[in-house]
Order: C-alpha cells, then structure tokens, then sequence
C-alpha cells in the first residue's frame, strides 16, 4: 500500500490556494466579491454587525468565512431549518449570521468552552440585538451537548475541535430533529486527511470522523469541496 506522505497544506482543493489569497491578501479582489454576493442577496460579510474580536488573534482565520455561509443558508432555506445548534462560537459571528438565517422565528444555541470567547460573543449578540434569538452555553461541548433537549435541533454545525469531531458528532445525533442535518466544517484539513496515518491531530480526528460515516449506513453523506471541506450528514430512510 502506498505510504506517500502528503504535505498537509492546500493539496487537495485546486481551489483553496486562490481562496486563501482572496480572503487574507487580496482585497481589491474580496471587495469585489462581497459586493458581487451582496447584489445576489447573499451578504454575509462580518462588517454589517458591530463586532469586538480578541486582540492578538486572526478572525479571518478563525471565523467561517461569507462563502461558506451562502452555503449554511442554501441548506438552511432548502431544508426549512428553524433550530441551529453550533458546536464552537468563537465571537459569535457565524452565531449571528445563523439567527439571521433562521430569521426572527428561529432560534441558535451556541457552545463556546473559552470563557473569553464566550464573554465577547455574549457582548456581541448584545450590541447587535441577538441576545433572545440566541443561547451561548459556555463550556466544553463534550459535556454540554449531553445536557440539551433530544430531537430539537434542525441543524447541527460541528465546528469546535477537530480532534473530538467524532465525539461531537455521536452526541448530536440524539439531538437533531427526523430530518435534521449536520454539517461539520474543515474536515479535509488541508489535505491530511489524504495521508495513511494524519501528520496532526486534527488530521486525524478529521480522517475518524470521515472513515466512521463511510461504514456506517445510518447517514448520507455529502462531501463537498468547498473551503477546507464540508462533510453533510442526514439520515438515510432505509438504513440496512
Ligand atoms: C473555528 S472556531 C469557531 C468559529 C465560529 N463558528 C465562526 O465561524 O465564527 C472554533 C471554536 O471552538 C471552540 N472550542 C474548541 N473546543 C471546544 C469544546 N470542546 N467545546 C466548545 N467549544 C470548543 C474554540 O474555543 C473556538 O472558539
């Protein structure tokens, strides 16, 4: 069998190398896009909200970015989901964006273990008006996600760490409604995934999470080359 080592960065998606330059180098470029996805009504830019963001840290890097949001909100719209649930809340942008999906009869719980993370994203919900349509438990999801209600969850975005991707996942499943969806971000991880054995932990729990629902028939799944990967998970009406 072959051994050949991937090196982990950008070597699956043709596409992410230019994703990467438009969203952190280029912004003649990302303004032009914003604007192009604004006038399809897709805005999902992080400069409409008032948001305050830890010093010291990259919310680019960290944050879902618009593109992957028309995404969430394409499968949001098709599939009528009013209930969100996210594992990961960072500041809470792709919180608010969520509460914007759903729209006003909607409702977002959010799991954050930083506590300032989760002090940010509170005040964030505050000052853009979020703080009813939005429930941020604060602490670790492992815990969490056994304490929240059973079948109440339209959609489920996995996006904490990738190492309990697996763990998060079996979690969320008893809390998703009959036709509910989990989607979980970044699951190539930068092409690691591709290597026998993943040269990080994130690769690896990444390659779990992936090699657990190829065995396993209780789910569709659909795998999408977008971003940094995106695994869709929803369940198959005739399981064997
Ligand atoms: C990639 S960021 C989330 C970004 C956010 N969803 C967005 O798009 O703006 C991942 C977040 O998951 C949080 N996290 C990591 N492990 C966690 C855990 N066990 N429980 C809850 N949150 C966790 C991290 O502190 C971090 O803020």
């Amino acid at each position: 069998m072959s051994t050949k080592r991937y090196d982990y960065r950008d070597k699956i998606l043709p596409n992410q190398e230019f994703f990467r330059y438009l969203y952190h180098g280029a912004a003649p470029y990302e303004a032009e896009l914003y604007k192009l996805m604004a006038s399809y009504g897709l805005d999902f830019n992080a400069s409409q909200f008032k948001l305050t963001t830890p010093k010291n840290m990259d919310f680019e890097q960290m944050s879902t970015p618009p593109w992957q949001l028309t995404l969430l909100d394409a499968l949001i719209r098709f599939s009528g989901a009013k209930t969100v649930l996210e594992i990961g809340t960072f500041v809470g942008h792709s919180s608010m964006q969520f509460a914007r999906m759903v729209g006003e009869t909607g409702h977002v719980t959010t799991i954050e273990v930083g506590q300032e993370f989760a002090d940010i994203a509170r005040e964030n919900f505050r000052n853009n008006g979020f703080e009813k349509r939005i429930t941020l438990h604060q602490g670790d999801a492992g815990t969490i996600l056994d304490s929240l209600p059973a079948a109440s969850f339209d959609l489920v975005f996995v996006d904490g760490s990738k190492q309990d991707y697996l763990d998060y996942t079996l979690r969320s499943e008893k809390l998703l409604t009959e036709r509910g969806v989990i989607v979980v971000d970044d699951v190539f991880f930068h092409g690691d995934v591709l290597n026998e054995e993943p040269t990080t932990d994130k690769g690896l729990g990444c390659k779990k999470l992936l090699e657990y629902f190829q065995a396993d028939g209780r789910f569709n799944r659909l795998l999408l080359p977008v971003a940094n990967g995106i695994l869709v998970l929803y369940r198959n009406r005739n399981p064997d």
